[in-house]
């Protein structure tokens, strides 16, 4: 099996079920011209992602990685008219391009916090803006098992994480990998294991974007 053939089932597969979306394209086309990564979930993830929100029945939802909103506009899109999301980057450029883009698909309930996710995740456990329905975590790997601990503060039972990366094309089955990005994700997973108020998974993807995975993560006990 070859990336050629995970992004031409990917393609298929988005041209079933997803069909054209012009704010979505619009997002990776102006997230592009701007320099930024291309390093969003894929179509096909973005649409899981939505459709476990709605599954959820999230009205409040806290993203960590904002990027150029990729994930944001599928993810603010299951929400409720009332409902709020929270997104938190660190680099102004690509809040600003987010924000544009957020625009752009007509979002309006979606706020960005400029920031180190860690500054931005105590500010809302200081300022008591949990619990969160679904939260989604993506920012930088070796800040995961921290990102972990202020989730879980801003969590209720039945609160759904969901943590993207973290099988970095195998790498995290290798305990000798010295990459910082898999120390940091197999830190996590470890982390992730022990802990006692959740249940867990991780399912490796493979698609346009590669071979990773994403874990799931239901908070079980305050
Ligand atoms: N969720 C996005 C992709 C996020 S990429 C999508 O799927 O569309 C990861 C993002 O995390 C980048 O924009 C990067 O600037 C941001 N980031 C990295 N370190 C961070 C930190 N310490 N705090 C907040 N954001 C951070
Ligand atoms: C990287 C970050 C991501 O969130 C992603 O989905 C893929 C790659 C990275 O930093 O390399
Ligand atoms: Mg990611």
């Amino acid at each position: 099996m070859s990336q050629e053939q995970w992004t031409a089932v990917d393609s298929y597969i988005a041209d079933l079920f997803l069909g054209h979306d012009a704010a979505l394209e619009a997002a990776l086309t102006s997230s592009a011209a701007a320099g930024l990564p291309a390093i969003s979930v894929s179509p096909t993830q973005g649409k899981l992602l939505h459709l476990l929100a709605r599954l959820q029945g999230a009205r409040k939802i806290l993203e960590i990685g904002t990027l150029g909103g990729y994930s944001t506009i599928w993810l603010a899109r299951a929400l409720p008219a009332d409902g709020h999301l929270i997104s938190l980057e660190l680099d102004p450029k690509h809040a600003e391009v987010a924000r544009a883009n957020l625009d752009r698909a007509g979002v309006k309930n979606a706020e960005i916090l400029l920031g180190r996710a860690a500054d931005s995740l105590q500010q809302l456990v200081l300022e008591k803006r949990g619990p969160f329905d679904l939260i989604f975590i993506d920012a930088d790997k070796q800040g995961y098992s921290d990102y972990l601990q202020w989730s879980l503060k801003l969590s209720r039972r039945g609160t759904l994480i969901i943590a993207d990366n973290v099988v970095r094309n195998g790498g995290v089955a290798d305990p000798a990998n010295t990459d910082a990005n898999v120390q940091g994700i197999r830190r996590f997973n470890e982390v992730l294991a022990a802990e006692k108020r959740v249940t867990s998974t991780a399912i490796q993807t493979v698609g346009s974007k590669g071979y990773d995975g994403l874990a799931f993560i239901l908070v079980t006990a305050d």
